[in-house]
């Protein structure tokens, strides 16, 4: 193997994930017929083979390779295990251990899906949002994490939310970067839009101060807004083109993307890169899940997942010639009306993996 030769490991993971997760592959060998693909199971399939959802080989391998393609993992099936073994729980150390703290959910409306948004077309159209939500930390990771029994014979159940200025200081750095690197248009909220909720939480306080200090000291260059999480949610659906980079902590982060994805037609569209400090490989995942009412039935959109292959040609892969032509043949094949049933169409799986190909 020539030594400067690249390396994707393939997570396909849970339900939909090996459908989409294939659709995918076929276009890497496509656009980059040199790079070394692997495969390993993750998530509930490693559950089953292994008794771990994720295996110390398949965790060293991820530290090892330049960069890693996950499908999706969780299900009803594993609904009931420990949760330290849910596929959940595989996806969250890993994340944990690559240390991908800056997650990018690009929130981009194609042209031809402008009518398939559940909002109005012309809230839609051209919207072009930048989601960058720290992934590592907060009340996902903070302790203590448990429920215990009271003495008055009820349960509680507890979660702690907790930030470090470090922790908020690395991910604003991310978004003032991104921030800078993408022409605004004009928009209210051109810059980075950083939301928390410092009306109610200590840790959104610290958050809006970091952030705000943060500013001040390397990014005055860009504009900064602050919105209060639960006003951003709304603010999404009332005037979303507004916006340009949405910061966000990793819950609110979270369920502000799912809220996105709508706005551009369907959460089977919508991509998304884990990246660390330089030199660590990037985790890259459709933002959708194993979306077991559909699995196995061939009904899944490839897109995010394809998408989200663009995104590692562009940010691990050094390849942005690739990334620009996977990102043109999605979008070639929607304007020629390709659809999967999510986006109003009646195309398969690989049937939309085909008309991507074409377009390639
Ligand atoms: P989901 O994203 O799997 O599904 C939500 C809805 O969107 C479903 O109706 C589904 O059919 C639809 N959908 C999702 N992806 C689609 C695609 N590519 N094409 C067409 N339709 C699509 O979310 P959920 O139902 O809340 O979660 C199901 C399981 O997935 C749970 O176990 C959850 O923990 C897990 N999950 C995993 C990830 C991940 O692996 N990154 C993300 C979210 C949820
Ligand atoms: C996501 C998912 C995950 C998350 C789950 C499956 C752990 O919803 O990637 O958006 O909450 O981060
Ligand atoms: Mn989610």
């Amino acid at each position: 193997m020539p030594a400067n030769t690249q390396t994707l490991l393939l997570l396909p993971g849970d339900g939909i994930g090996p459908e989409v997760t294939a659709e995918a592959r076929r276009v890497a060998e496509m656009v980059a017929p040199d790079l070394q693909l692997e495969e390993a199971l993750f998530g509930g399939v490693s559950y089953d083979a292994h008794g771990e959802p994720l295996t110390k080989e398949v965790m060293a391998r991820a530290h090892e390779v330049d960069a890693i393609l996950m499908g999706a993992v969780g299900g009803p099936k594993w609904d009931g295990v420990p949760r330290s073994k849910r596929p959940e729980a595989a996806l969250l150390a890993m994340r944990k251990a690559l240390d991908v703290y800056a997650n990018l959910r690009p929130a981009f409306c194609f042209p031809a899906l402008a009518s398939s948004s559940a909002l109005k077309q012309h809230l839609v159209e051209g919207l072009d949002i930048l989601i960058v939500r720290e992934l590592t930390s907060g009340v996902y990771f903070g302790e203590p994490k448990e429920i215990t029994q009271l003495a008055n014979g009820e349960r509680r159940g507890v979660d702690t939310q907790s930030y470090t200025s470090g922790e908020i200081r690395r991910v604003a750095a991310r978004a003032f970067e991104l921030a800078r690197g993408r022409k605004g248009k004009g928009q209210r909220f051109g810059g980075v839009l950083s939301c928390e909720k410092s009306n109610v939480m200590e840790s959104g306080v610290l958050w809006r101060e970091e952030v705000t200090k943060l500013h001040k000291e390397q990014y005055s260059d860009v504009q900064l807004d602050h919105m209060l999480a639960d006003a951003a949610a709304m603010h999404l659906v009332k005037a979303p083109k507004d916006i340009n980079v949405l910061l966000a902590d990793n819950l609110f982060g979270d369920i502000l993307s799912d809220e996105a994805a709508m706005l551009t037609g369907s959460i089977g569209m919508l991509p998304s890169a884990a990246l660390g400090d330089p030199g660590v490989p990037g985790l890259y995942e459709p933002v959708h899940g194993s979306a077991p009412d559909i699995a196995g039935k061939g009904l899944a959109n490839p897109c995010a997942a394809i998408l989200s292959l663009e995104m590692v040609m562009r940010w691990s892969l050094g390849r942005p010639d690739a990334a620009d032509r996977i990102f043109k043949a999605v979008n070639a094949a929607l304007d020629a009306g390709a659809r999967t049933a999510d986006i109003g169409g009646k195309l398969s799986t690989r049937q939309m993996g085909d008309a991507i190909l074409k377009q390639l």
